[in-house]
């Protein structure tokens, strides 16, 4: 049976941009909720500035209080050496580095143009690979940025080779503002192939525009194993406007589950931890299929 692993980014991608943020001992909750579905990598915070990302301000005592479970990955987003000490602090086990081929957005998010944002990555894998953790590269604005427009795959390609020879053993393309298409992510991923193999890529899609799941399945085609998914369809980047949630886990899983891939993951506990997150939040889930299920059960309540 084909396997596919699902990268759960809800705790970190999916509750950076919230105006409100969740608290503390909630995120705990969630997580722990996480780790109980099945998932093997759960993206749980992010040791950026709380200037910039104030949603992200209590990372360290998140890493402190959740309830590690062996054989899962609790990986966090680290834009520098001070954000790669933190981790070690706090223990985490992945170091994931970013960037982007677009100036104006390596500008927004990171202050500093693309090359400087390499080179911080490079030092950031560098230190976090000689400490025994393990290294995930991503790429931002894939097809398109929401400040240059187009991007030329070739680009992305060339920034996965420079990640991948850093030492990231998995690169994760991000469709940041979920534009793209299905040909284009084609054309996307097929540079990328080419240039790191198959292996080492992973796929992020925001689902802005629902195309996501469409995306979703060109990637399959072309064999990509790791799918960064968001319970609840969580999510957005706070410097990428008019971004919106990831792509739902729930979605996702529902597709793949349709179509006998494994991936280990229980749909039911992700809806759990979905209603638990979004109860918090106050608002509903916008994973079309945790809403036919809630419709479902309460139908067949009624019955
Ligand atoms: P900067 O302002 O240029 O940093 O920000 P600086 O080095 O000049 O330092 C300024 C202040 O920030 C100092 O504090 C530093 O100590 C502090 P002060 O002296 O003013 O009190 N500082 C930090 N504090 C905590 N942790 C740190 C850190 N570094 C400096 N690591 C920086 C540069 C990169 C830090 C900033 O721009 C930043 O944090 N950016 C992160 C933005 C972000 O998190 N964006 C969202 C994540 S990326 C994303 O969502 C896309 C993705 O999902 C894929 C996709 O969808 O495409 C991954
Ligand atoms: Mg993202």
């Amino acid at each position: 049976m084909t396997e596919i692993t699902l990268y759960e980014v809800g705790p970190r991608d999916g509750l950076q941009n919230e105006n409100i943020p969740l608290e503390t001992d909630e995120k705990v909750i969630f997580i722990n909720m996480l780790s109980a579905t099945g998932l093997k990598f759960i993206e749980s915070g992010a040791f950026v500035s709380p200037k910039w990302v104030p949603a992200m301000a209590d990372s360290s005592v998140v890493m402190t209080q959740i309830k590690k479970k062996q054989g899962i990955m609790y990986p966090v987003l680290t834009p520098n050496i001070k954000g790669l000490d933190d981790a070690l602090k706090f223990n985490a086990d992945t170091a994931c580095v970013f960037a982007t081929p677009s100036e104006t957005f390596s500008k927004k998010n990171t202050n500093c143009s693309v090359s400087e944002a390499m080179a911080r990555a490079k030092e950031v894998a560098e230190e976090a690979l000689v400490k025994g953790m393990k290294v995930r590269g991503y790429i931002s604005t894939v097809m398109f940025c929401p400040y240059e427009n187009e991007i030329q795959p070739l680009k992305v390609a060339k920034q996965a080779e420079e990640l991948a020879k850093m030492g990231c053993y998995e690169i994760s393309l991000g469709d940041t503002i979920g534009s793209g298409t299905p040909i284009k992510t084609k054309h996307m991923l097929m540079a990328c192939r080419d240039a790191i193999g198959v292996e080492k890529l992973a796929v992020h899609f925001h689902d802005t525009y629902g195309q996501a799941l469409a995306n979703i399945l060109v990637s399959l085609e072309l064999n990509i194993k790791v799918i960064d998914t968001s319970v609840g369809g969580l999510g957005g980047c706070p410097y990428a406007p008019g971004a919106k949630g990831n792509v739902a886990t729930e979605d996702v899983l529902f597709m793949l589950n349709g179509m006998g891939i494994n991936t280990g993951v229980d749909l039911e506990k992700i809806c759990e931890a979905s209603k638990f997150v979004f109860s918090k939040l106050g608002r509903i889930p916008s994973s079309r299929v945790f809403n036919a299920l809630e419709s479902k059960n309460k139908r067949k309540k009624l019955l």
